[in-house]
Formats: C-alpha cells, structure tokens, sequence
C-alpha cells in the first residue's frame, strides 16, 4: 500500500470514530482551555500515537520573520505550557527579543489539532534542575556538548565533545547546564480542531477574558 494510501486509512478511519461521537461541543467543552486540553493530551496518550507530546513551536525574530520546529511538551498546569532547551539557540534568541510563541500539537489518528499563542517566560531554575535530573544521563551530556543552532565543523567534534564532558562528570551526577532549561508558554488564545465528516470540522476558540475566557466558534 502507498504512504498516501495508508494516509487516506488512516484519516477515513478518524472519520469513522468521529461519525459515532458528535463532535466537539460547547456544552461537553467546559469554559476551561487547559482541563480541555488536558482530556485531549490524555486521549492522544491513549490512542498509541508516537510522541503525542511533540509540538511544533512558532517563534518570530524582533523583525517579525517567523521560524518553527518541533520541540516536546514536558508539562502543562495552570501557568501554561512548557519545554525544555538550550536558551543560546535560535528559537531563544527570538524568544528573548519577541517572547510571543505559537505551539501546534496535531494527533493525526484523532484527527485533532490544537493551536496555542501566547507569551513566554523562562521556567525558574529549580523547576529545570528537577527536569534535567530525570533526563536519561546520555541526554544530559548531549545538552552539555551540544551548542545548539550554532555551526558544527563535523560530527565527530560533537562526539569528542561529548566524551570529554563524559570524562569530566564521571562518578557524578551531570549538573544543570547554565545555557539550559525551560520555558512557559502562557497562553491567550487556545484553538481546538476537531476533524469531522465532509469537512464540517469543529473549531473552538477560547480568548482570555480577564481571569476567565470567552469562547467562539468558528467556520472550519
Ligand atoms: C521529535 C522531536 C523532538 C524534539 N524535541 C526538542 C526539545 O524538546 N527541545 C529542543 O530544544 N529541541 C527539540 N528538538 C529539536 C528541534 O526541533 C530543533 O532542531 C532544535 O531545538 C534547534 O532549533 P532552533 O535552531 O530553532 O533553536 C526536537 C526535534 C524533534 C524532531
């Protein structure tokens, strides 16, 4: 079966499970984003999605031009949503002069795409140590060898890095880089896509509205 053949399954399937439920509802959807959220990560995790933590993430340098890639979601809570990287890299060079950010999550087989921007803080210290200490111990060298965004002469060099900070923390625990750690991406707008039959998809938009949120529909 072609890759596209597979694709067309797999989304005429989606349609299939949506065509027994109804959709996404104002009334099933609640007035909070983040608990919404929540039961879609949650179903995402279930479905055996790979990585249904992966995000694209948007970022805008000071003169507006964009650029995205894909980075994970470690966590969410009440203040937002939050990754985790090396704050030399492009993104946090944007991030640092434009700390506005748009994340895409998109879970194919549930046909589902959620759409957050909002602004952005750095994650306290603390908060990133304790996340960095439950890394696996070859990521926390990586984070230490790797000088993300910036050019690399050739792989190798990377390996040597990686092999002298190896050296250097042996028969330690690989302390938190200081170039390294989070952010909160707190959101203002939160778009919910949930794909249906013939293209009549449901799209709920939640804007805050002083400490609640005010909540639209919009045409697919
Ligand atoms: C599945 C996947 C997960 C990734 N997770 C992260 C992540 O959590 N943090 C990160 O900094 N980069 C992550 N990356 C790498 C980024 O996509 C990107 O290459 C890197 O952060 C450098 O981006 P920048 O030059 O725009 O800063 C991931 C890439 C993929 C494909």
């Amino acid at each position: 079966m072609s890759f596209l053949n597979k694709l067309r399954l797999v989304l005429s399937l989606g349609q299939g499970i949506n065509s027994l439920t109804h959709g996404l509802i104002e009334a099933e959807a609640g007035f909070d984003p983040l608990h919404l959220f929540g039961e879609w990560f949650g179903h995402a995790q279930a479905s055996g999605v790979a990585l249904p933590e992966a995000m694209t993430l948007a970022t805008a340098s000071k003169d507006g031009a964009p650029s995205a890639r894909i980075v994970l979601l470690k966590s969410f809570d009440h203040r937002g949503f939050i990754f985790y990287t090396n704050y030399d890299s492009r993104k946090c060079r944007d991030l640092e002069e434009n700390p506005h950010a748009a994340l895409i999550c998109h879970w194919i087989v549930l046909q589902r795409q959620v759409r957050i921007e909002g602004t952005v803080e750095r994650t306290n210290q603390e908060e990133a140590a304790a996340y960095f200490r439950s890394r696996p111990r070859g990521s926390q060298i990586g984070a230490w060898a790797s000088t993300q965004s910036a050019p690399l002469d050739n792989y190798d060099h990377l390996v040597l890095k990686a092999k002298e900070w190896e050296q250097k923390f042996k028969g330690r625990d690989v302390p938190l880089p200081p170039f390294w750690g989070g952010y909160v991406v707190r959101p203002l707008r939160i778009e919910f896509w949930q794909g249906r039959a013939n293209r009549l998809h449901d799209r709920l938009v939640y804007e805050r509205d002083g400490s609640g949120w005010k909540i639209t529909r919009l045409n697919p």
